[in-house]
């Protein structure tokens, strides 16, 4: 795991956080420690650049590019020229054809996901942001939300609202699905271990970027460390009691990022192919440094409002009795 400095232990850092937390110091010990605090501060919009074209990138100042992109752990080979024009999209079939293995037809499931998923993406990047494009794609069904692996004995509520809805398109929640599987199978390869429960990975945030248009997700994993005097001491609610994620270095990699293709301005094309990351927010590093409010720290959290207009939640429950049984519901 990297560590920018490495005196700035778990505890330092929590300890930091504690101390600067009560005193309205203005003093950043991060920012004068840190050896780049030369370098402009990373932006929201920094970050999205760099994973659209060559030319989105090219915008952002060199320095700032270098550092956010060594904090960039692709789950899915990132391909930057691999671009479509609307012909390409006739034939969905014959161009899965000519892949060759498994992994290869799991990226390809990132880069140029399935129609329902594009016209989402399109939809959203037509109607310049607004929610609606994708609340009218819903159906309007609402499900309470069950119990989740004893949840409701503990009180905890998982969900921003007691009741959630899916897409009308069935494709579109198979989609979501698979984004969670991909994320748990593919996690470690950067060094992510992650698993769908409720204190772990069970949700992220949909939303629409401000400036492109862009439609994507923000996963949060582990959402529930374990209290721990010593390593952890923090209260999250009733949703933390008997939370089996223990607080360590992989919380640094609890933000991850699905970009859905980009479309084209002027054409019905794509001018960018999907995308799905960790963002490692490792102290030390510019995702730590910039793209994390202060008060946040210690868990790491990048806000899904600092991406763009956050339209729902997606949650991907296991809302079985004695058997695993995973739904996806949209708050
Ligand atoms: C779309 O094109 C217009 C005109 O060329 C331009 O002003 C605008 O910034 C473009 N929008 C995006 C998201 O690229
Ligand atoms: C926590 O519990 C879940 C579900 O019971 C399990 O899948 C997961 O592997 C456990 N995680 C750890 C770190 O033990």
């Amino acid at each position: 795991m990297p560590m920018g400095c490495p005196f700035l232990s778990l505890r330092f850092s929590l300890f930091l956080s504690l101390s600067f937390a009560t005193s309205s110091s203005p003093f950043s010990f991060f920012k004068l420690q840190s050896p780049s605090s030369s370098i402009p501060k990373a932006t929201p919009s920094d970050l999205l650049s760099l994973l659209a074209t060559p030319s989105h990138s090219s915008s952002v100042n060199p320095s700032v590019a270098d550092e956010l992109k060594s904090c960039f752990k692709f789950l899915v080979p990132f391909n930057p020229s691999n671009t479509r024009s609307s012909s390409d999209f006739k034939s969905p079939s014959s161009r899965r054809s000519l892949l060759k293995s498994p992994r290869d037809e799991q990226n390809e499931l990132i880069w140029w996901p399935p129609e329902p998923v594009l016209e989402l993406a399109r939809l959203a990047f037509d109607s310049g942001g607004g929610p609606d494009s994708i609340h009218r794609a819903l159906d309007p069904t609402v499900m309470p939300v069950p119990d989740v692996e004893g949840s409701k004995e503990d009180k905890c509520e998982l969900t921003r609202t007691p009741y959630g809805r899916r897409f009308i398109s069935q494709e579109l929640n198979s989609y979501l699905e698979y984004l969670f599987k991909l994320i748990v199978e593919r996690g470690p390869d950067v060094g992510l271990k992650v698993s769908l429960n409720r204190y772990d990975l069970f949700h992220g945030h949909l939303f629409i970027a401000t400036e492109t248009g862009r439609l994507g997700i923000l996963f949060h994993a582990k959402e529930y460390p374990l209290y721990d005097k010593q390593v952890f001491p923090y209260y999250l609610g009733y949703c933390q009691k008997d939370s089996n994620v223990t607080y360590d270095d992989s919380i640094n990699l609890r933000n991850i990022l699905w970009l859905a293709p980009l479309p084209s301005n002027s054409t019905q094309g794509w001018i960018a192919p999907g995308v799905l990351l960790v963002l490692d927010a490792h102290p030390g590093g510019i995702v730590y440094r910039d793209l994390i409010p202060e008060y946040v720290n210690v868990v790491r959290t990048i806000y899904e409002d600092d991406l763009g207009n956050v339209v729902v939640d997606v949650n991907y429950l296991n809302v079985g009795d004695s058997q695993p049984d995973y739904q996806i519901f949209i708050c």
